[in-house]
């Protein structure tokens, strides 16, 4: 069979996480400063010929399964549905999904959907457009509200939610935020902030964990385990009241799910980081810029997939945070 992307560990990397530029058009305060940040300039960007090659390789000698295109914005990427009638074309067909701010998607889901995207995942932080405002430095927040309505209406679906609860910012907005999403059929996950931003201001005691989000969900609803594994996804979910609509805790702070992790990642430069908090990349443009062979690309890719550590190591004294932000890693 295909020589899967394993590790020392005895994981294997199915779940490919493409960033496709590290530009943005929010600004919100825990990812990037009001100026935008130094964004990689054009010749360092992966074209869609050498992107489109990179997943082939995963896909027909690496078993990667799923494709997952982030930024930056995915969607500010130039050729984007091209990209997508690509993947979708590859043998065999992997899942595609996408996580966006969902800005302009108003415009592009259908099209998206017509290329051969599965489904997007869209943060969202607050409903109230004067918090949205100085959260995320622009004002959108109906621009977000029409990308999930049609996303929903393009079959880009389950249509996820992805909140970032910050303590003093939004964080008594977990019931709100649950009640809007029940109500228009989208499934909501919490996440805890991680040590990401350029800025290198995270504070573990600003992060709102998921104990505190499941106390506070449940001052309105009843919360039981879904029942059945989450594989290797982030999320825990959990009934609401009853089911079947369910929301989902990504704890990978305080409960971390390193140990399942079946993640490899492609930042928009050509890089590929076995971790979101790898310290090391190993630089496949470089090798397809010299002529390298697909089975020697390959063979590459598996080498940084080895060298995998066996967790995030934030909770070990002396961690410290990785130097590229988020927006460039690829959230
Ligand atoms: P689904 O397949 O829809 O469950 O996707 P996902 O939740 O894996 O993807 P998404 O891009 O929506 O990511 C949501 C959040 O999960 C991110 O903002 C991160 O906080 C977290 N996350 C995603 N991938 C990783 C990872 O590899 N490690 C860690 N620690 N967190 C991750
Ligand atoms: N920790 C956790 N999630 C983050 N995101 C951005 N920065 C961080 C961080 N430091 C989230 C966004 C978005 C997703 C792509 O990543 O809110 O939902
Ligand atoms: Fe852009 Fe996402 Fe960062 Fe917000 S969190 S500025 S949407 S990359």
């Amino acid at each position: 069979g295909t020589p899967l992307l394993v590790d020392r560990f005895g994981r294997i990397a199915t779940d490919l996480r493409v960033s496709l530029t590290d530009r943005c058009n929010l600004r919100c305060t825990y990812c990037m400063p009001a100026e935008g940040l130094d964004w990689l300039p054009k010749p360092d960007l992966l074209t869609d010929a050498e992107l489109t090659r990179l997943l082939d390789v995963a896909v027909t000698r690496l078993g990667v399964t799923d494709v997952r295109f982030t930024g930056g914005e995915p969607l500010l990427r130039p050729g984007l549905d091209e990209v997508v009638a690509a993947t979708a074309a590859l043998r065999p067909r992997p899942r595609i999904s996408m996580t966006t701010n969902g800005l302009t998607l108003a415009r592009r889901a259908e099209g998206l959907a017509a290329a051969g995207l599965d489904r997007v995942n869209v943060s969202l932080d607050t409903l109230d457009p004067a918090r949205f405002r100085t959260l995320t430095r622009r004002d959108r927040l109906d621009d977000v509200f029409a990308g999930l309505a049609a996303a929903r209406a393009a079959g880009l679906t389950p249509v996820k939610v992805n909140t970032v609860l910050m303590r003093g910012v939004n964080e008594d907005e977990a019931v709100p935020l649950l009640r809007f999403c029940l109500e228009h059929g989208y499934q909501l996950r919490f996440i805890e902030q991680m040590p990401l931003d350029p800025q290198h201001g995270w504070d573990r005691d600003d992060m709102v964990t998921a104990e505190e989000i499941l106390a506070a969900l449940r001052t309105a609803f009843t919360l039981d385990p879904e029942p059945g594994g989450r594989g290797g996804a982030p999320a825990e979910k959990w009934l609401v009241d009853g089911g079947p609509a369910v929301v989902g805790v990504i704890a990978s702070v305080t409960r971390p799910f390193c140990a399942a992790c079946d993640r490899t990642r492609l930042t928009a430069d050509g890089q590929v980081r076995n971790c979101l908090f790898s310290r090391t990349e190993t630089d496949l443009r470089a090798l397809l810029r010299g002529g390298a062979s697909d089975e020697e690309v390959a063979a590459a890719w598996r080498g940084n997939s080895w060298a995998k550590a066996a967790g995030h190591g934030i909770n070990d004294a002396g961690f410290s945070q990785p130097d590229r932000p988020m927006s460039a890693i690829g959230g």
